[in-house]
């Protein structure tokens, strides 16, 4: 074993799930109104929506930008770490997840801090201002994640706080030829990590979640 590093196994996962604040139980409910509606099941995991939120409330981010709406838990779980006054602005293609998300994010304790913007984000992120977000985190179509960090990254302050969802490509990160999704996400995984104007680094909840920073200055070294 590396000194640096213990290898993290699903021992390991299991017990940071058992230390991880349980999810509430509207989240349940909309889960299984979700499986009812033949909504896909797709939404982040606790242990990452927890870190996600350690994360928005040690840096103090009111504005959030989401790429990738579907139920609307992630959208839910970080609006819930913002202060009063702070804002999701969630973008979402499919008229009937942004439907059902902005029915449950109606019922939820955080109605007043999430906005659903319909259509393809393509097109939708580039009327929102420049220097208008503290934190981003992107999770729809993997093809076209390197647009949505390029549009996000100007949407954010010096500073702000960049994540992106399914750095380990739904577990088939190492699969032979991979294909489409996959290959989407190998390649953006390298550009990512070679960007000078992000300090970025994959942690391992979730299916992988991307963490960086908006650099002021480009890095040179660590
Ligand atoms: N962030 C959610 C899960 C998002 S799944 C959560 O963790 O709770 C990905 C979503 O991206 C799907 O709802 C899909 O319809 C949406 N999507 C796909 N392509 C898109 C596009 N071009 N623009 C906006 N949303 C898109
Ligand atoms: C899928 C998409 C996601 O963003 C995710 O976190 C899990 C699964 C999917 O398209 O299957
Ligand atoms: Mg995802």
């Amino acid at each position: 074993m590396s000194s640096e590093s213990t290898p993290v196994s699903a021992r390991h996962f299991a017990y940071i799930a058992d230390r991880t604040r349980a999810e509430d139980a509207s989240l349940g409910e909309l889960k299984a109104a979700a499986h009812a509606a033949g909504i896909p099941p797709i939404w982040i995991s606790p242990e990452q929506a927890g870190f996600m939120q350690i994360l928005l409330r040690a840096t103090g981010a009111r504005e959030v930008i989401e790429v990738g709406t579907l139920a609307g838990y992630s959208a839910i779980a970080m609006a819930r770490a913002l202060p009063g006054g702070g804002r999701v602005r969630t973008l979402e293609l499919d008229p009937r997840h942004a439907d059902f998300a902005e029915k449950w994010i109606a019922r939820s304790d955080v109605s007043d801090r999430i906005e659903v913007h319909r259509g393809d984000a393509c097109s939708t992120l580039p009327a929102f201002a420049s220097g208008s977000a503290d934190a981003c985190f992107i999770d729809a179509d993997k093809a076209n994640y390197g647009a949505y960090l390029d549009q996000c990254v100007r949407i954010l302050k010096p500073g702000g706080l960049v994540m992106v969802d399914n750095a380990f490509a739904f577990g088939r990160l190492f699969d032979e030829d991979a294909q489409d999704q996959v290959r989407a996400i190998l390649d953006f995984n390298d550009a990512m990590a070679a960007r000078p104007d992000l300090h970025s680094i994959i942690t391992p909840f979730g299916d992988g979640c991307w963490v960086g920073v908006k650099l002021a200055e480009p890095a040179q070294q660590q």
